[in-house]
C-alpha cells in the first residue's frame, strides 16, 4: 500500500490519507494477531513463506549481521524432530502444517550476542505479524527437543547456533480471543 509514496510530494494531500490508513491498518494487524494452536491440514505455499522471509530481512540489525536462520520443516526433518522429541512432544509437533525452525547465529561476543538475540526475535515476529496480514494464523512456539542436541541435529542447527523458536503456520481453525494485557501507565515511565 505504501510503495507509490515515495517520490510524490506534490500529493501531500493524498499521501496523508494513504499513511493514515496504513497506519490503522497496522495498529489493527498488531492487536489482532493471536497464537493459534489449531490448524486446519493446508501448507503454507512456497511463494508465501518467501514473502514472509523477504519480509523478516528487514528487522532492526545493529551491524547488520543478518543473524537470524529459518529452517523449513520437510517430512524428513519433521520425522527426525519427532523422534527425538519423543512420543507425547511428537504429537504437539502435528499442530500445524508449516513449521519453521528460527535460530540466531551467535559470534561468543556478549553485547553483538544480545543485540543479535533481539534482532532475531524482531525477524520472528515481522513472519509473524506478515502472516497475520496474508490471513494465516501463527504461533510461536519453543518446544523443549529443540533447546537439546538430538533435536538441534534433527534440523540441522549448529554449535553456534541458539533456538529461538518453532513458528507454526497454516490456517486457524477457530477464533482466538486476546489474552489480557496491562495497560501502558503500568509499564511506561516518563523519566524527567
Ligand atoms: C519467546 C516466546 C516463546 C513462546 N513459547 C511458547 C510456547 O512454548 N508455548 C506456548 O503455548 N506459547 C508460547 N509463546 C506464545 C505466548 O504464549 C503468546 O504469545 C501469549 O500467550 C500471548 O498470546 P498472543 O500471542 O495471542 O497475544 C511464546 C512466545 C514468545 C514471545
Amino acid at each position: 500500500m505504501c510503495s507509490n509514496l515515495s517520490g510524490s510530494i506534490w500529493h501531500g494531500r493524498q499521501i496523508d490519507r494513504i499513511v493514515t490508513v496504513a497506519w490503522v491498518e497496522l495498529d489493527e494487524a498488531i492487536r489482532g494477531r493471536r497464537t493459534h494452536k489449531a490448524y486446519g491440514p493446508d501448507q503454507v505455499a512456497r511463494e508465501t513463506l518467501e514473502e514472509l522471509f523477504e519480509l523478516a530481512r528487514w528487522a532492526p540489525n545493529h551491524h547488520l549481521t543478518n543473524p537470524w536462520r529459518f529452517r523449513v520443516l520437510g517430512p524428513e526433518s519433521l520425522a527426525r524432530l519427532k523422534a527425538s522429541a519423543g512420543p507425547e512432544a511428537a504429537a504437539k509437533l502435528e499442530r500445524a502444517p508449516t513449521l519453521v525452525c528460527a535460530s540466531v547465529v551467535l559470534s561468543g561476543d556478549p553485547v553483538q550476542d544480545e543485540e543479535d538475540i533481539c534482532a532475531a526475535a524482531c525477524a520472528v515476529f515481522i513472519v509473524l505479524l506478515g502472516a497475520h496480514a496474508r490471513g494465516l494464523a501463527g504461533y510461536w512456539r519453543t518446544p523443549g527437543v529443540l533447546r537439546t542436541p538430538d533435536g538441534a541435529q534433527a534440523v540441522g542447527m549448529g554449535p553456534e547456533e541458539l533456538f529461538v523458536g518453532l513458528i507454526h503456520l497454516g490456517h486457524a481453525r477457530e477464533e482466538k480471543r486476546p489474552p489480557e494485557r496491562i495497560p501502558p501507565a503500568d509499564f511506561v515511565t516518563y523519566l524527567p
